[in-house]
């Protein structure tokens, strides 16, 4: 089974980072993990995950309990962790969701933490990098970072899901996006049915 690198930062969307890991550990993936302690503190909001205030390593253990025995964790502030090092194999990274900050580290080539350098990783050792950002409207920034980090290599994947397979959930809001970050990494899933199929 391939090792996927899910990065989770300050964006809104904690319910997207969490879907993914919960869809990658089913699939029996290794999954290497790093939270900013932003990103932290959104999935506590989001997710109520352990209790306001909490410290991030309280609320990271707490959201992956269920899957504790596949995902390794990485503290954001680890440059000594495998990830940030193009000699430890990967199929891939995720950061999802992606905050504006984030998406401007990676797409100017800022590796000042160990997300940013994980990121900065894939993108020389060419594997998947996809970014799923979460902001609206856009500012002209963050449009022209989204194109810097498209053309160093990275897949940008808002966080914005189609409404055009027969939804009846949020849950179904929340696979389309995940849908769509697994078919980026080339991984199988049967979170919705290709467009046509049925
Ligand atoms: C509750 C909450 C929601 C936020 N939502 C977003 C968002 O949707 N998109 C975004 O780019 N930043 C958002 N931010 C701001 C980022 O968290 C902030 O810029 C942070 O410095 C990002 O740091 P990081 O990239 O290290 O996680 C939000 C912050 C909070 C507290």
């Amino acid at each position: 089974m391939k090792t996927l690198v899910v990065a989770i930062t300050g964006a809104s969307g904690a319910v997207y980072a969490r879907r993914l890991l919960e869809v990658l550990c089913e699939a029996g993936h290794p999954v290497r993990l790093s939270v900013s302690p932003a990103g932290a503190a959104v999935i506590q909001q989001e997710l109520n995950v352990a209790r306001p205030q909490a410290a991030p390593s309280e609320i990271i253990e707490e959201l992956i309990a269920p899957w504790s025995e596949q995902i390794e964790t990485h503290p954001h502030t680890d440059l000594m962790a495998p990830i940030a090092s193009g000699s430890f194999p990967t199929a891939g990274m995720v950061v999802c969701p992606c905050s504006g900050g984030t998406l401007s580290a990676i797409a100017h080539g800022g590796s000042g933490n160990l997300i940013q350098r994980a990121a900065q990783v894939h993108l020389k050792e060419r594997r998947r990098l996809i970014l799923v950002p979460r902001e609206t409207p856009l500012s002209l920034v963050s449009l022209e970072n989204m194109k810097q980090a498209y053309l160093a290599g990275a897949s940008i994947l808002p966080a914005m899901p189609g409404w055009y397979h027969g939804v009846r959930s949020i849950d179904d809001l929340v696979d389309f996006v995940v849908a769509r970050i697994l078919d980026q990494l080339e991984l199988e899933h049967r979170l919705m049915e290709p467009w046509g199929a049925s």
